[in-house]
């Protein structure tokens, strides 16, 4: 039987689209390794958001070029945002790909593309269109997490992102076939689902008729009862809305946590990015969600850098940092990408004040993390056990809490899956420690 490794460089979108390429090559007879010495094919699905991001994407081409020398019946390709976005001058770049395919409906071609004789290389990456191939196993690594794709696309053009272009329009799934999904995934024991978008909250609002998000929440909400947990991401300021807030405030099933992008505290740099808020719309949000919903933890991603952004801007990003509270976030110097906007802005900022300006939002996000976990010490939280997550040799048990916030714990052998009582007696910035009180 062939064997197919795929790489998955990029997002949680990249992580599922593996998943589904895995899936969709199954059923052609291939069977994954981790080994590429012994792989009939390579599948490298990489991102494009930064070009950190696609570098590595790049070096990696580099090996497998060597191990192709080698072994010429190796075949190799690129899916994904890169591949979406660079299409056939990937194959001018890198003469030795056979093939190079898009996002969306695009990967139900790869069949087809490897049926091409080789060393006649091929490109499917026109601009993605419709959804996923819905009727595409999805092979999944955990058996008790999985992502379930609910939209994809944007329509926000934000001026440094590249998603609209590499995505595409924005468009949702049928709430039925989402319902199908979730039943038949907490049919085979899996504990938590998180629902997938790039601006998920904006979700079915071009459905006929729309669905609100909310609405499609109380939907799984009912169909997959109290026993599955259930999250999203990525939410998208301005489509928070206060029906969102009661939903999440409501349903037992859906995790009190938001990641709730803000990118900068500066109303003029958001002006600047197109993000189509202000600082003080935020705050609202965040004020709204939080007086709905107790314990709500929210994370956010932020880039430093941006053109134009002046010292004055980057302190409103800091003082909004620590009026949030956040407790966690991702932190990106702005990189220009060709084909946006940003790339053209002036004051393009230089490598050195990008530098500095990281360093201090992750040294201010280290201390809200341990802020806002040492909230939680005394406390008894509901863990799901994760193995994945255990360090090893450490003896200890670990999982997520309903805030996601990872937990070490001490309790004995636990299945995967399990949910458990846990007292948190310490905390660190970037997990929290227990001992088990009980199961559940
Ligand atoms: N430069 C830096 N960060 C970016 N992001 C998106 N595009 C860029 C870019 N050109 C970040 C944003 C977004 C996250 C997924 O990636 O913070 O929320
Ligand atoms: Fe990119 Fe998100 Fe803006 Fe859409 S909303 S353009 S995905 S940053």
């Amino acid at each position: 039987m062939p064997k197919l490794k795929v790489v998955t460089f990029g997002c949680q979108a990249n992580e599922l689209d593996s998943a589904r390429i895995a899936g969709i090559l199954a059923r052609e007879g291939y069977t994954l390794t981790e080994d590429e010495a012994e792989a009939d094919l390579v599948i490298l699905n990489g991102c494009s958001i930064r070009e950190k991001a696609e570098q590595k994407l790049f070096s990696r081409l580099g090996t497998l070029q060597a191990l192709k020398a080698e072994n010429p019946r190796l075949r190799l390709g690129v899916a994904g945002c890169l591949a979406q976005r660079e299409g056939e001058t990937l194959l001018r770049r890198f003469p030795y790909l056979d093939f190079v395919v898009g996002n969306g409906e695009h990967l139900a071609e790869i069949p087809q593309l490897l049926s091409i004789a080789p060393g006649r290389p091929a490109v499917a990456a026109s601009e993605p269109v419709g959804l996923f191939p819905e009727d595409a196993d999805i092979h999944r690594h955990s058996r008790i997490r999985a992502w379930v794709g609910i939209m994809e696309g944007c329509d926000n053009f934000c001026t440094f992102c590249v998603v609209p272009f590499t995505r595409g329009r924005e468009r949702s799934r049928y709430p039925d076939d989402i319902l199908h999904e979730v039943v038949r995934l907490r049919g085979a024991g899996y504990r938590e689902i998180t629902l997938l978008g790039q601006t998920v909250n904006s979700y079915g609002k071009k459905l006929d008729p729309p669905v609100p998000f909310a609405e499609l929440l109380r939907r799984i909400n009912v169909a997959v009862g109290p026993a599955m947990r259930v999250r999203f991401t990525t939410s998208y300021p301005p489509d928070v809305t206060p029906a969102l807030a009661e939903a999440m405030a409501a349903l037992p099933s859906v995790c009190e946590h938001i990641h709730l992008p803000v990118q900068t505290g500066s109303t003029r740099t958001l002006a600047h990015m197109k993000r189509t808020y202000t600082r003080e719309d935020y705050l609202e949000k965040v004020a709204m969600l939080r007086a709905a919903v107790p314990d709500l933890a929210i994370t956010t991603d932020i880039i430093v850098g941006f053109p134009g952004e002046t010292d004055v801007d980057f302190a409103e990003t800091l003082s909004l940092m620590e009026e949030v509270g956040f407790d966690g976030c991702f932190a990106f110097k702005f990189s220009p990408r060709s084909g946006t906007p940003a790339v053209d802005l002036p004051d393009q900022a230089p490598e050195p004040v990008k530098a500095a300006r990281l360093s201090r939002v992750l040294e201010l996000q280290r201390a809200l993390s341990l802020q806002r976990n040492r909230a939680v010490v005394g406390r008894v939280v509901e863990v799901l056990v994760d193995r994945g997550l255990s360090k090893r040799d450490s003896g200890l048990a670990a999982g997520r809490t309903r805030q996601n916030k990872i937990v070490h714990f001490q309790g004995g052998e636990l299945e995967e899956g399990q949910l458990v009582n846990v007292e948190i007696t310490e905390a660190t910035s970037h997990h929290l420690k227990g001992v088990l009180i009980a199961s559940s």
